[in-house]
C-alpha cells in the first residue's frame, strides 16, 4: 500500500495526461504509485486534445499504411523501429481503452473515423466530436481511482531530480501549503510532463506546458534529442488578446478551406494535397500568404460545410468561437499557426529508458524517435498510450539505463542555461524574462528559420538571468525551465544546417541528402552534436 509518511514509493508518475495515467495503471500491479500534477488533476494537454487518436483500425485500413504515412510525414528522421511498435501496438492499446469506459463517436455500432492532413485514410477516432482527450483521461482517471495502489495528487509542482550514486532516486516538489520543498524517493520516476508550448509567445498549448520535463531531466545529466523539431499546428484562432485556441485539423479533413486575406484558396498552389498536406507545409505556406498580403492572418472557411453538421460534429470550436462573436458556420474565421507540439525531447529507448538510470519518460517529454522530424497530425495521443504502457512494462522489471550516442572531440562544451543576475529580480522581473524568452524564440525561431536571427536568438537568450538561488515558488522554477528549453531549442536549431520537417532554414532550404539523417544531440556536458 501507498505511505505517504515515509516519503518513500515504489514509483512516481510525473504528469496526469495520457501517458502518465496509462503507464500508473500498469505500475499498480508493481507497488505503490504517486502521480504528481502541477495543476489540477486534469490540466494537461491531453485534456485539451480535440482531433483524435489516430489507429489503422477501419475497414480500409491497414497498419502498413499507417506506418508509411507516418514515415512520410517525419521525413526522413523517424526511427523505424519505434513507428512499427506505434503503429502495431495502437489498435490494441485502443481495445484496451475501449474495455476501460472509452466512448469514442460512432456511425451506428461502428467506430466512426476522420481524416486529416497526410493521412492516406480516415483512421482518427474522435469523441464528443471535439473532446477527445477529455474523454480519453475521463476513462483512464475512472480506472485509476479504482485501483488502490495509485494515489493522485494535484498542485505538486515537482522542481528537480535528486541523484545518488547516479541514480535517479527522488524528486524535490512544492506543494502550495508547505513551506520549504519536499522530497520524495522512489524505486523508478517516469517523467510523463508533456509538452513545452508556452515557450513560445503563440501557442495551442495550456499554460502549463512549460518545458518542465525536459528542463529537470537536462540539469539532471539526462540526453535530449532533435529540439529543434517543434511543429506549428496551422490554424490557431487569432483573435487579438484571446489565447491561440486550437482549430483542429479535423475542421480542414471535414471540407474546411484555407483563404488569404484576397480571398484566393492557396493551398493547392502548394502541395497537390492541399489543406491536408502535412502540417509544416500548411504552416509555412500560411505564413508566407501572410507575409504577401501583409496581413497578420489567413482565413479558415467552412461556409461551404451542413452548419448543422459542423454544430454537431465540432461543439467545443463552434462554442468557443461563439464566445469572440465567429460562428464558424457563416463566418470566416481568422487564424494563424502557433506552436503545438515537441517531437524532441528526453531521449528514450523502445521502453521509455532515458540516459539515467532510474529515470524513464514517455509521451510528449520524450523522444523516442516516432515522430520525426513532423509529427502526422493524431499520433500523439496514441503515441502517450502505447509507450506509457512501454515505459510501465519496463519500470516494472527495473529496467536499466539507455545508452545514447556521445559527442566526438569536435563538440564543444554546453553553454550555460542558468545565468544568474546580480540584483536578484522580483516576481515582476522573472514575468519579464519570461516575456522576453517567449517573445525571442517566437520572433526569431519559428516557423521560417535563418542563421542570423537564430544566432541573435541564442545570443540574446544567453543574456537573460534569473535570480540565484531561485525563489522556492512554481513562477520562479517555470521561468527558469522556459529559459532552459528556449535555449536548447535556439542552439539546436542553429546547429542544424539543413531544412527537414518542421525545421525550415530559408538559409539551408534543403533536406542535407549526403549522409542518412541524424539526429541532434545536446546534454548538460556537451554542445549540440548530430549521430
Ligand atoms: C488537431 O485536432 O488538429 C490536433 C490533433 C493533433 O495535434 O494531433
Amino acid at each position: 500500500m501507498v505511505s505517504r509518511k515515509d516519503k518513500s514509493l515504489d514509483f512516481v508518475v510525473l504528469g496526469g495526461g495520457i501517458a502518465g495515467m496509462r503507464a500508473a495503471i500498469d505500475l499498480a500491479q508493481g507497488g505503490g504509485v504517486l502521480v504528481l500534477t502541477k495543476d489540477d488533476l486534469y490540466e494537461s494537454n491531453t485534456e485539451y486534445a480535440q482531433g483524435g487518436i489516430a489507429a489503422a483500425l477501419s475497414e480500409d485500413d491497414e497498419v502498413t499504411l499507417h506506418r508509411h504515412d507516418t514515415l512520410q510525414a517525419g521525413d526522413g528522421l523517424c526511427r523505424e523501429e519505434a513507428v512499427r511498435v506505434l503503429v502495431e501496438e495502437g489498435p490494441q492499446q485502443i481495445q484496451q481503452l475501449i474495455d476501460w469506459g472509452m466512448r469514442f463517436d460512432r456511425n451506428g455500432t461502428k467506430l466512426a473515423f476522420t481524416r486529416e492532413g497526410a493521412h492516406s485514410r480516415s483512421r482518427v477516432l474522435h469523441a464528443h466530436g471535439d473532446s477527445t482527450g477529455s474523454e480519453i483521461l475521463r476513462a483512464l482517471m475512472a480506472k485509476a481511482r479504482a485501483l488502490p495502489n495509485i494515489q493522485l495528487q494535484p498542485h505538486a509542482f515537482v522542481t528537480d531530480l535528486i541523484r545518488e550514486d547516479g541514480k535517479v532516486c527522488a524528486v524535490s516538489y512544492l506543494e502550495p501549503s508547505a513551506t520549504s520543498p519536499q522530497t520524495i524517493h522512489a524505486g523508478a520516476i517516469l517523467l510523463a510532463t508533456g509538452g513545452l508550448g508556452h515557450v513560445y509567445k503563440e501557442t495551442t498549448n495550456p499554460s502549463v506546458a512549460c518545458g518542465d520535463g525536459v528542463a529537470m531531466a537536462y540539469r539532471a545529466g539526462a540526453v535530449v534529442r532533435d529540439m529543434e523539431f517543434v511543429q506549428f499546428h496551422p490554424t490557431a484562432l487569432f483573435v487579438k488578446g484571446a489565447p491561440r485556441f486550437l482549430l483542429s485539423e479535423a475542421l480542414r479533413g471535414e471540407g474546411a478551406y484555407l483563404r488569404n486575406l484576397l480571398l484566393e484558396r492557396f493551398m493547392p498552389r502548394y502541395h497537390e494535397a492541399a489543406e491536408l498536406a502535412p502540417r509544416d507545409v500548411v504552416a509555412r505556406a500560411i505564413t508566407l500568404e501572410m507575409q504577401k498580403t501583409r496581413a497578420e492572418f489567413v482565413y479558415l472557411d467552412l461556409t461551404s460545410l451542413d452548419p448543422d453538421h459542423v454544430q454537431k460534429r465540432f461543439p467545443r470550436i463552434f462554442s468557443t468561437c461563439m464566445k469572440h462573436n465567429i460562428d464558424i458556420t457563416t463566418d470566416l474565421v481568422p487564424i494563424r499557426p502557433a506552436a503545438h507540439y515537441a517531437m524532441g525531447g528526453v531521449a528514450t529507448d523502445l521502453y521509455g529508458a532515458t540516459s539515467l538510470p532510474g529515470l524513464f519518460a514517455a509521451g510528449e517529454v520524450a523522444s523516442n524517435g516516432v515522430h520525426g522530424a513532423n509529427r502526422l497530425a493524431s499520433n500523439s495521443l496514441l503515441e502517450g498510450l502505447v509507450f506509457g504502457a512501454r515505459a510501465a512494462a519496463a519500470m516494472l522489471i527495473k529496467q536499466p539505463a539507455a545508452a545514447f550516442p556521445s559527442p566526438s572531440l569536435k563538440a564543444g562544451v554546453a553553454a550555460s542555461t542558468h545565468a544568474a543576475s546580480s540584483a536578484p529580480p522580483g516576481r515582476t522581473e522573472i514575468e519579464k524574462t519570461v516575456e522576453l524568452a517567449r517573445g525571442i524564440l517566437w520572433d526569431k525561431v519559428a516557423i521560417i528559420r535563418d542563421g542570423k536571427a537564430l544566432t541573435e536568438a541564442v545570443t540574446r537568450l544567453g543574456g537573460l538571468s534569473l535570480p540565484e538561488p531561485l525563489p522556492p515558488s512554481r513562477p520562479a522554477h517555470e521561468a527558469c525551465n522556459i529559459l532552459t528549453v528556449a535555449r536548447l531549442i535556439a542552439r539546436c536549431a542553429l546547429a542544424r544546417e539543413e531544412s527537414r520537417g518542421a525545421h525550415y532554414r530559408s538559409d539551408f532550404p534543403l533536406k542535407n541528402n549526403s549522409k542518412p539523417p541524424r539526429h541532434s544531440y545536446v546534454s548538460r556536458n556537451s554542445a549540440p552534436y548530430f549521430e
